[in-house]
């Protein structure tokens, strides 16, 4: 379901790493012989079984069992791991579907909070949430954040107003269990609390409770995304036996991002539709917080073509070498219909009524930004899907998470700790005045 190359690599150069692609393929079998096999909480594999199990299902069923009142919307509190995933998919899942010429599903709107301390945004969130019957859905698998608690209070200090009788029925909250020991959350814990396996760290989390949860009370199909999952892990398991063509492809680019970034610690992350921003997002914070160790790892800049071409364009193509590109594509555009005689001045010179497929726009648009890149000197990932679907997605999904464990590796770099991030955490609560 991904096709990976990669260009723009002179072969001395990816000769200088050609060892990595061994190493890739035995970390990942022994990734996933570990994960099969029990392992300690602490060794973070928890995530390597929840396509497996039944997220979906239990958010019903939770769903079903305690949330029996009317809500229109609902606001997430989290930060992170603990919203950007939920998020991605609120936005993605639609694009999908309308790809697969489907209609899209009449779902609630979904609000984030969480992610700062600003009066202005505080100010626009109340003033929603005034005129809205809302749930708000805490996700923090720490309980520490002090983000994600700061917004919880004043969310539930808002809903008390508005329901003084029975706000507590309107608050979900997820978490890793110990709560209840930490001060302040008590409000929380009315509801019962929906469980986030310890051993699954927050930008891993996307197929638990945190990703699945808010998107199933907001009325989402999830059952092909986690089917995707669920298909990639199993395509990943046959490496080793027969080295299957997906898991060698997830191997090589794991081994290429090692290897190139050895020298260079950017990645311009390309992808040519705007509704993929978040899916941008998430992936930055992927491989970012996850490879960002030890002086290694490479950020990625997420670059969106169209718009970015008109501005951070010019520097991608002339600018020095620092970075190089991971493009996200899809091999066909979609179904849709009604875009087939789109027209432009660009057509007049040689036949002024020419009329061209969206389609057709959109393939030479993604060839001419790749070719005139590559021209340019860069060098260049490619991912390709067959097409978007929310299966492919959840392939996707699950495919990067596998990729970015293995490169982690192939760097000597923990994928599964934030040391930089509870600093700053600890910082911030000693100078607390
Ligand atoms: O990936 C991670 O572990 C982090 O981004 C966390 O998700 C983020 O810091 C929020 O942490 P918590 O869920 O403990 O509030």
């Amino acid at each position: 379901m991904i096709e990976y190359k990669l260009s723009g690599v002179p072969e001395f150069k990816r000769q200088s790493w050609e060892g990595l692609q061994d190493k890739a393929t035995t970390l990942l079998s022994d990734l996933l012989e570990e994960a099969s096999s029990s392992p300690a909480p602490d060794a973070m594999l928890g995530w390597l079984s929840l396509p497996q199990g039944e997220v979906v299902e239990a958010c019903k069923k939770y769903q079903d069992e305690n949330l029996d009142f009317f809500y229109d919307s609902i606001f997430v509190c989290g930060t992170g791991g603990s919203q950007l995933g939920c998020r991605m998919l609120e936005e993605v899942l639609p694009f999908c579907q309308y790809m697969q010429g489907k209609e899209a599903l009449a779902t609630m709107p979904i609000y984030y909070v969480g992610q700062h301390v600003s009066a202005y945004e505080f100010s626009k969130t109340q003033a929603t949430l005034k005129s809205s019957q809302p749930l708000l859905v805490f996700i923090s698998k720490s309980g520490t954040t002090f983000e994600t608690s700061v917004s919880a209070n004043f969310l539930i200090d808002s809903m008390k107003e508005k329901y003084p009788d029975n706000y507590q029925r309107r608050i979900v909250a997820i978490s890793s269990g110990g709560l209840e020991q930490k001060p302040g959350f008590d409000e929380l814990l009315k509801q019962p609390v929906l469980d986030l396996p310890k051993d699954v760290g927050g930008r891993f989390s996307v197929f638990s409770s945190v990703g699945m949860a808010p998107l199933c009370f907001a009325g989402f199909e999830l059952h092909e995304l986690v089917e995707g999952a669920r298909q990639c892990l199993e395509d990943a398991d046959e490496v080793g036996q027969q080295a299957g063509l997906q898991a060698s492809g997830l191997c090589l680019f794991a081994a290429d991002r090692a290897g190139l970034g050895k020298e260079q610690h950017l990645e311009a992350f390309m992808y040519g539709e705007p509704a993929l921003e978040p899916l941008a997002l998430w992936w930055q914070q992927l491989f970012a917080e996850s490879e960002g160790k030890d002086q290694k790892g490479a950020l990625p800049v997420p670059v969106q073509w169209s718009r970015d071409l008109h501005s951070v364009g010019q520097w991608l193509q002339q600018g020095p070498k620092v970075y190089w590109q991971t493009f996200l594509q899809s091999k066909t555009n979609g179904k849709f219909s009604g875009m087939e005689n789109m027209r432009s001045i660009h057509a007049s010179n040689s036949d002024p009524q020419a009329s061209f497929d969206i389609k057709d726009i959109k393939f030479s648009l993604g060839k001419a930004v790749r070719k005139a890149h590559l021209d340019s000197g860069n060098q260049q990932l490619h991912l390709w899907l067959d097409e978007w679907s929310p299966k492919n997605l959840g392939y996707f999904m699950q495919w990067s998470m596998l990729a970015c464990v293995v490169t982690c590796k192939l760097q000597g770099v923990n994928p599964f700790d934030q040391p930089g991030v509870e600093a700053y955490k600890k910082q911030f609560l000693n100078g607390l005045v």
